[in-house]
């Protein structure tokens, strides 16, 4: 999709910006136009993103229209908040964009599912979700700001898949947190829509094995992976006012696979 210039006045927060579909969420979203904090675990990789984005990847003083790497774990309460804190006193406003890619997997069939593993993916994919859904949506309120949060879900929240119990109930409940969201926010001017990606070839999608990917590849339509690029093309238009009517939607970006 060509670039346009959408989100001149945006300030977009990207979580799991590191790397992968966050990542070219963030340069798809400066490309907009929007000034793009880039929050990931992993400090270094955010500063990374920063870094391809043009921007100065510190937190100090972010001049406007810059972008700024944050180090953050979205599945800790405290730290979520003091996020938005960092956020709103480096952009001195808080993000009218947010898009929730942070996720992890820990693959294992049922009857082997630790619960480690269990409480982990839940953790990062579902409670850091609802941690940044939540701390965003009461900035916007209390400043009386418009907004649009994305929040990162999967088919596979949709339809179960082998081995993914856990990740797969985490991304079903991302969907129904974000309609409910949706529901509570749209009169506060705030729009809440999940996106829906099939298989993304990412560093999450790399340890799949190859005899798997080969065999949900015949299964797509399209005959072939998605690229980071075609999920951030969908964010793109759902951050935009181009989707000004969309809230509680749930976008698939598959390929056609599980249509
Ligand atoms: N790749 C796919 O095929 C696919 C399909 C459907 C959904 N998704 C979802 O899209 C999102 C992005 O996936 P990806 O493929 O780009 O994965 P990825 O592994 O490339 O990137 C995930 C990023 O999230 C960060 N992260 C992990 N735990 C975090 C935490 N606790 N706090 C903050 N950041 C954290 C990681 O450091 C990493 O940079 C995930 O939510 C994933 O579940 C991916």
């Amino acid at each position: 999709m060509a670039s346009q210039l959408r989100l001149r006045s945006a300030l977009a927060l990207v979580t799991g910006a590191g790397s992968g579909i966050g990542r070219a969420v963030s340069v798809r979203l400066a490309k907009e136009g929007a000034a793009v904090a880039a929050c990931d675990l992993d400090g270094a990789a955010a500063q990374e993103t920063v870094r391809l984005l043009g921007g100065r990847g510190s937190k100090e003083r972010a001049p406007q229209g810059n972008h700024v790497a944050f180090q953050a774990d979205v599945s800790e309460a405290r730290a979520v908040r003091r996020l938005l804190e960092q956020v709103q006193a480096c952009f001195s406003r808080p993000p009218s964009v947010v898009v929730s890619c942070a996720g992890i997997t820990r693959d294992d069939f049922l009857l082997h599912m630790s619960e480690d593993d269990w409480d982990r993916v839940i953790a990062v994919n579902l409670k850091g979700i609802f941690l940044v859904t939540q701390a965003a949506a009461q900035a916007l309120v209390s400043s009386g700001c418009h907004g649009s949060i994305i929040n990162i879900s999967s088919i596979i929240g949709k339809v179960g898949n082998m081995g993914q119990t856990n990740y797969a109930a985490s991304k079903a409940g991302v969907i129904g947190l974000t309609q409910t969201a949706a529901r509570e926010l749209g009169r506060h001017g705030i729009r809440c829509n999940s996106v829906l990606p099939g298989f993304i070839s990412t560093p999450m999608t790399q340890k799949v094995p190859q005899k798997v990917l080969d065999k949900v590849t015949r299964m797509i339509p399209m005959g072939h992976l998605g690229d980071p690029e075609d999920v951030a093309d969908v964010v793109a238009f759902l951050a935009s006012e181009d989707s000004g009517y969309i809230t509680g939607a749930s976008v698939e970006v598959t390929g056609g696979l599980f249509m």
